[in-house]
């Protein structure tokens, strides 16, 4: 199989080819959303949530992430990897920004980083596009900036457009390869989609954008938490997994299992 290469993302939008990604933080679900075809996995800073039970991402360490992206890198024969950058670990500095990517490429086999920012983040992501780096960012909610924007909130909204378009303009502008646009009204992540060259991955943007990404756990019904309004649940993992515990300690109470095909004889 063939990897896909950030040209694919240039190519698919180009041709009007929808992008599919969804995160990845272990090597079981890589294999699985890999082999059924996914373009690409983003090992999410949302495994402070998934994988850790944080209430938000902002205490997720980079020591935390790599073992996580290096399990999905390894995993995945045709899918691209993207590592998220965690909270504090990019904001102080281009330097530490590539530092930081220095990290997860070397340490991980990840094909690109994402970190979150547009006009705040343009010199980071010009530093690490410089060291030959595939940058793909992240605007309209920014889930590490969760407290400076008040919560949980649409972003690009009335005024607020001209400010997210601001950060398109930026993050193309400063090298990246695509961008996340995270909870932002359809018509203007429509507008988004139709200025900037590099192609638009959408989370609650609507459908007028180049590709869709979700939070695999959300996307399976296996998540315990609030689900957001975008998320279609394509499956239900939670009630496919309390029906097997239940049934699992039932038979185990009732001696049904282990029953005599899964004895060794002496
Ligand atoms: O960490 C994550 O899963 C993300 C996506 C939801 C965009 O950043
Ligand atoms: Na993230």
């Amino acid at each position: 199989v063939k990897r896909v290469r950030t040209r694919h993302f240039q190519n698919a939008k180009e041709n009007g080819i929808k992008i599919t990604g969804l995160t990845s933080y272990d090597q079981l679900t890589a294999t699985i959303f890999d082999e059924a075809g996914i373009d690409f996995l983003l090992v999410g800073d949302s495994a402070g949530n998934t994988v850790f039970g944080h209430d938000t991402t902002l205490p997720v360490t980079v020591d935390e992430l790599i073992p996580l992206a290096r399990a999905v890198a390894g995993s995945a024969k045709r899918a691209f990897v993207v590592a998220d950058m965690p909270f504090g670990s990019y904001e102080t500095s281009p330097d530490e920004a590539l530092h930081t990517a220095f990290r997860f490429m070397k340490e991980t086999g990840a094909h690109a980083v994402k970190l979150e920012g547009g006009v705040r983040s343009a010199e980071q992501i010009r530093r690490i596009v410089s060291a030959g780096i595939p940058v793909m960012a992240h605007i309209g909610f920014t889930p590490q900036s969760e407290h400076g924007l008040g919560g949980h909130m649409i972003q690009g909204r009335g005024e607020g457009a001209e400010a997210l378009l601001a950060d398109a303009r930026a993050v193309e502008e400063a090298g990246a390869f695509a961008v996340v646009l995270e909870m932002v009204p359809s018509a203007i992540a429509a507008r988004v989609t139709e200025e900037l060259r590099i192609p638009t991955i959408g989370v609650g943007a609507g459908p007028h954008v180049d590709g869709q990404l979700l939070v695999w756990t959300d996307w399976a019904g296996l998540s315990t938490g609030r689900i957001p309004k975008f998320v279609r649940q394509y499956a239900d993992l939670k009630g496919v997994l309390a029906d097997a515990t239940k049934a699992y300690i039932a038979d185990v109470g009732s001696t049904a299992y282990p029953a005599p095909e899964h004895e060794y004889p002496e």
